[in-house]
């Protein structure tokens, strides 16, 4: 399906259908209010009505806010491709809700497909969007920059949405350079023989019951004369099992998305070399596969570090931080950066804390939080703040090494999680420090807003909107 964004009137624009949106207080008086009357249609917000003899589809919006309208531009899109015409049209309702139409349309028509034997042909080929704005290159590249960004989001979704005895460390290793070479980005990989050098045990014990080498992944973004450097850092979990603390069989089913924020984080330098953005960027993967076996980590295991900090293993299933801890140091250790952001799917309790929409931030910069609530509101990101505190610390103490990987109480587990990531933050990175737990915006097993079923991109709009206003 191909999307346009044209500087014509729309009426010049020839098209079997013409969509247009409608709030309620549009409805009334419009030309149509009677038959759209005698149709239920009371354009309420997502609700959709084909006039077929005239060619128009209605959306309802409940006001012409950029969420409202990228919400019911999913409807629109939904409702075209389950018809059979082949182009429709729409006007851009206001320049600032360009980006949201973009968005609703690309990420609401999103399908994983690669598994099913037989997929069902859509008709619809072409969407137009119409502009009579004067500034015709500035919406461009508003329009082009959308585009951008939502293919970026796809290209998350589909490593997300890609089975695990197919997506494994070693070939998410290869998805990475293949990723490198297609967008000019520099590459370096290290299999577990380097990560050894690298004194990387904590990472290293996670993967040990995997047949497949863990990997780390660095890729660079280098642009001519940037304005900052970031740091981007992802846990790669292509299988959490949970380990020898092993997931109960449901709670193990849909762990193959516990590498979101790997993939994410892939997404995001994906987006910003395309957009050309003036920030350097280095993406660090850890992707590693939590098994069970004969060699694998286990409760009571004392790990050490990269950092040099020993950590008692109590749950092999709170394996995610164990892998950043190593991650983050080797990130610091490696780039003198002005922002360090990682992105997991780290806690179950970051869905209790906030609900499964909301991608948790945790960290010690006012400013950061800040910069990323408004990026969360400017984007269409749900973010909510969980605040650290000194007693939650307290939690991790170990009586045999120098932290736990689990709290010794069982509520405000997001918090302990990120104060156990804090602990690898060197003192002179905490301010430019940001934690995003994914856990429940990563993935969704029922439509909402522009995410359908399966990996939904958490993190890649959230992080081209901060980095775009860097
Ligand atoms: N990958 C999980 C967290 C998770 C759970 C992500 C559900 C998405 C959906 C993580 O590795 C994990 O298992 N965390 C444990 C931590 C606990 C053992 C302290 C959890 O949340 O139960
Ligand atoms: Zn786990
Ligand atoms: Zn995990």
């Amino acid at each position: 399906m191909n999307i346009e964004l044209l500087n014509k009137n729309i009426t010049d624009i020839k098209t079997e259908i013409l969509v247009e949106f409608l709030t309620s207080q549009n409805l009334e008086g419009h030309l149509d209010a009677d038959i759209l009357n005698k149709a239920g249609f009371k354009a309420e917000q997502d609700s959709i009505c084909f006039l077929h003899e005239k060619g128009i589809l209605f959306c309802g919006i409940e006001s012409k806010k950029s969420d409202a309208v990228r919400s019911a531009t999913v409807s629109m899109i939904k409702a075209l491709k389950a018809s059979n015409y082949t182009d429709a049209k729409l006007s851009v309702l206001k320049n600032s809700t360009l980006q949201a139409m973009v968005e609703g349309i690309i990420l609401g028509s999103y399908e994983f497909n690669n598994y099913k034997s037989s997929v069902k042909e859509i008709s619809l080929k072409n969407i137009s969007l119409a502009t009579n704005e004067l500034d015709f290159d500035e919406l461009k590249k508003t329009f082009d920059e959308a585009v951008i960004i939502s293919k970026a989001t796809c290209f998350t979704r589909d490593i997300v949405n890609t089975a695990p005895q197919e997506l494994n460390p070693e070939t998410l290793a290869i998805l990475a350079s293949k990723l490198a070479s297609d967008n000019n980005l520099e590459c370096e990989i290290f299999g577990e023989d380097r990560l050894k050098e690298e004194n990387m045990h904590s990472m290293l014990a996670v993967g040990r019951a995997s047949i497949h080498e863990s990997q780390l992944i660095h890729l660079t973004y280098k642009p001519a004369n940037p304005k900052k450097i970031i740091s981007l850092v992802g846990k790669g979990l292509t299988y959490d099992s949970g380990g020898l603390s092993l997931k109960s069989a449901t709670s193990m089913v849909t762990m193959k998305m516990d590498k979101a924020g790997a993939c994410a984080v892939l997404g995001m330098i994906k987006a910003a070399s395309e957009l050309k953005l003036d920030v350097e960027i280095h993406a660090f993967v850890g992707a590693v596969e939590n098994m069970i076996g004969g060699n694998a980590y286990k409760p009571d295991d004392i790990l050490v570090s990269r950092s040099g900090t020993t950590i008692e293993v109590r749950n092999t299933d709170a394996e995610g931080r164990l892998v950043l801890a190593d991650v983050l140091t080797y990130a610091q250790d490696n780039v003198k950066a002005d922002g360090i952001f990682d992105f997991a799917t780290l806690t179950g309790a970051c869905m209790v804390a906030l609900g499964q929409y909301t991608t948790g931030l945790m960290g010690h910069s006012h400013k950061l939080k800040h910069d990323f609530s408004k990026a969360g509101s400017a984007s269409g990101e749900l973010i909510g703040s969980l605040p650290f505190n000194r007693h939650l610390k307290k939690l991790l103490k170990s009586e045999i090494a120098d932290i736990s990987n689990v709290s010794s109480k069982p509520y405000g587990g997001a918090i302990t999680a990120g104060l156990f990531l804090d602990k690898f933050i060197k003192e002179e990175n905490k301010n430019k420090w940001m934690h995003f737990d994914i856990a429940g915006s990563a993935y969704t097993e029922s439509s909402w807003d522009c995410n359908v079923y399966g990996g939904t991109g958490a993190g890649v709009r959230l992080m081209s909107e901060y980095l775009r206003n860097l």
